[in-house]
């Protein structure tokens, strides 16, 4: 238990992810909200920007504003490329401090393929090393030796949660692996409007970043933990919805595994976590069964195809794939209740 609230700073407070993380951290049992910064709206009440967080909580303010002697934690939800300069001025100076980053800053170890997929030229280098790529049911035991904490991606959180264990056991055939991904529209921040431009942005379905969807290597980067051999697809759709992630998996069992090997498997690796939930054999899955909450769930599917099963994966994006992962991370750095604010 802790004996003091853990005092935090939300930088990007006024974006679709910040907004999220308000109003889980403003009722967090062990989470004082100390500041609330962005770049425009300085002095608005956040409010302002959801007229359901009716707690008293701080007014927007620049970062500059903040004295980080006095703080524990800073939350990054930021445009890609600003964390980086952000955590490079105070990680020395401020050796207390820790940092959730919910941008893609830190989540490339290699930084050359940072400048390949994100066009940024990485200016906090000798820092990448010193952080963890966390999804939070894979690193619990090594988390706490971090102080730089890089939140994974929306989409390769949904994908890895039911792939990287049935890897690691060889239940599943390395190749040829389809993934299939939906996204509400909330995945591409606020200005969604201005990064997509289609027609009938409410009433269609929309396939984007055909095949080189910046995404890709991070799951690269992660898949090849477990082998450099690991092959597949991906491809990101946009569906007229504001938040919710599905990703429609096929692939191939091992022979001689049945699906129903690959279900227990699945079910009884993640039968201590609070957020992972394993249906039983055939069930249809939407994003509706997550929304709002930290869950991943997952349903394994038959195909008329021997050994070909369709995993589905469903989140919401701005929760598990990004403020709610955000938080439970933090709640494992503070080794506190793991679902602590996110029941
Ligand atoms: N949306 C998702 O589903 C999702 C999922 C996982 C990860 N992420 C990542 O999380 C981050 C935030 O995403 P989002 O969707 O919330 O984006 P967003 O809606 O565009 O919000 C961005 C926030 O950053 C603030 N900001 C921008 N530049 C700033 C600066 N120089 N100093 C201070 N504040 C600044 C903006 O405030 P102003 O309006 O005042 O500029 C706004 O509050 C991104 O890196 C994104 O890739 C998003």
């Amino acid at each position: 238990m802790l004996k003091n609230r853990i005092n935090t700073v939300i930088a990007g407070a006024t974006g679709f992810v910040g907004l999220d993380l308000v109003k889980l951290l403003s009722k967090h049992p062990y989470v004082k909200i100390r500041h609330l910064c962005a770049q425009k709206n300085i002095g608005k009440n956040i409010n302002y920007f959801d007229k359901t967080l009716s707690k008293k909580l701080p007014k927007i303010e620049r970062l500059e504003k903040v004295n980080w002697n006095k703080i524990d934690i800073l939350f990054l939800s930021l445009p890609n490329g600003q964390a980086q300069k952000l955590i490079n001025k105070l990680y020395f100076k401020y050796v207390h401090l820790k940092f959730i980053d919910l941008s893609a800053d830190f989540r490339l170890k290699d930084h050359t393929l940072y400048k390949k997929h994100y066009k940024i030229v990485h200016s906090a280098k000798k820092l990448i090393n010193k952080s963890i790529y966390s999804i939070s049911e894979f690193t619990k035991k090594e988390i706490n030796k971090f102080r730089i904490i890089s939140n994974p991606g929306c989409y390769p959180t949904s994908i890895q949660i039911p792939l990287v264990p049935l890897f690691k056991n060889k239940l599943i055939d390395f190749n040829n692996i389809i993934i299939d991904s939906k996204s509400g529209y909330s995945g591409a921040g606020k200005n969604y409007k201005k990064k997509f431009k289609f027609n009938n942005f409410y009433s269609s379905t929309y396939a984007y970043s055909v095949n080189f969807h910046r995404h890709i290597a991070e799951i690269d980067q992660e898949f090849g933990k477990v082998s450099k051999k690991i092959s597949f697809t991906f491809n990101p759709h946009l569906i007229p919805t504001f938040r919710g992630i599905l990703s429609s998996i096929y692939l191939k069992s091992k022979k001689n595994i049945s699906i129903k090997k690959i279900e227990s498997f699945l079910r009884n690796y993640y039968k201590k976590n609070h957020f992972i939930k394993i249906n039983k054999i055939n069930t249809p899955l939407g994003t509706g069964d997550v929304l709002n909450t930290n869950k991943c769930e997952i349903s394994i599917c038959q195909t008329r195809i021997s050994n070909r099963i369709v995993i589905f994966s469903a989140i919401d994006n701005l929760i598990k794939g990004a403020a709610g992962q955000a938080i439970q991370n933090m709640n494992l750095l503070f080794k506190i209740k793991e679902n602590a604010g996110l029941k």
